[in-house]
């Protein structure tokens, strides 16, 4: 969903890491309901073992190992140890600590034999992060499934977030932060939306491609003010160098908490934002 320097977190300070994961957990509310929509669409079976890469928090490995059921398990794998550390406490609490395990670890070169798995999810991290080559990283989920198995990615990939300011929000937009992770000059192909490709040539079958979304309007509960917030600041930071002085300043008056005319006070707000995901099967 954001900023590319926050979406490969192994290199961060500790405060940006922080700053990130905090950001994480304050906006997932806004966020859940699609993810959850996307997990129930690709009707995982009752039972089954998979895997969560770049599994992050571990927001995303709750709502896998509820849909596998009491006989299943997922195994959540990150490159970042303090990512892993907020997901192991936050599995904890939930009371699922005996259905989902973690480890540290590259997906571009899983730690796990060919075939252990029979599916594969990653959100925000292969075919999203601009740190990994998208091809290989979904040729190493294929080959840790089993045949007949699924493969998923899934990411964010639109949003309308200021309604009434359809030019600022474009500028905005087009910023660097605006596309991130993608990047001015990068080629077409690795954009995460070229994914049928990328599932083509690792010779994934069946591939498909689908689009939910999700929103909210006023009046806001706090959570979903606050991860409106966290959105607001994960997608257009330091954006001020690439705008003229006039968005700048429409910008501020209608971005920030501390404006008395933030947008999130207007009683008409209305937002709305999709996730895709691309799917494919492991060839029997
Ligand atoms: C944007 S976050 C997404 C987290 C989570 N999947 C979600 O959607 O909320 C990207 C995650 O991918 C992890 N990551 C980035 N590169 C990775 C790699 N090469 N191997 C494993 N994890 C990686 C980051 O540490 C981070 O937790």
């Amino acid at each position: 969903m954001g900023n590319e320097k926050n979406s490969t977190t192994s290199k961060m300070p500790d405060t940006d890491t922080d700053a990130y994961i905090q950001r994480m957990a304050v906006s997932n509310p806004l966020i859940e309901p699609t993810v959850y929509s996307a997990i129930q669409a690709l009707q995982l079976p009752s039972g089954s073992q998979g895997l969560d890469a770049g599994c992050g928090i571990g927001l995303q490995a709750l709502l896998l190992a509820e849909a596998v059921g009491a006989t299943g398990h997922v195994a959540g794998l990150d490159i970042s140890p303090e990512f892993l550390l907020h997901a192991e406490e936050i599995v904890k609490k939930s009371g699922l600590s005996e259905h989902i395990s973690f480890q540290e670890g590259d997906v571009s070169k899983l730690p796990f034999d060919n075939g252990t798995f029979d599916w594969a999810w990653s959100s925000s991290c292969v075919g999203y992060s601009a740190s990994l080559e998208p091809l290989p990283a979904v040729k190493e989920l294929a080959r840790v499934v089993k045949p007949g198995g699924s493969v998923a990615i899934f990411a964010w990939s639109s949003e309308k977030l200021l309604p009434g300011y359809p030019l600022l929000e474009a500028r905005l937009n087009a910023t660097s932060s605006g596309i991130a992770p993608f990047v001015k000059g990068k080629r077409p192909e690795l954009h995460f939306l070229r994914a049928l490709g990328w599932f083509r040539d690792a010779g994934l079958e069946e591939p498909t491609a689908r689009t939910f979304a999700g929103g909210a309007y006023a009046p806001l509960s706090d959570d979903l003010r606050n991860a409106l917030i966290a959105l607001f600041e994960m997608r257009w930071p330091s954006v001020e160098s690439e705008l003229t002085q006039e968005d700048w300043s429409e910008y501020q008056r209608l971005c920030l908490p501390q404006s008395p005319e933030f947008i999130l006070n207007h009683p008409d707000y209305y937002a709305f934002f999709t996730c895709s995901m691309f799917c494919g099967k492991v060839a029997k």
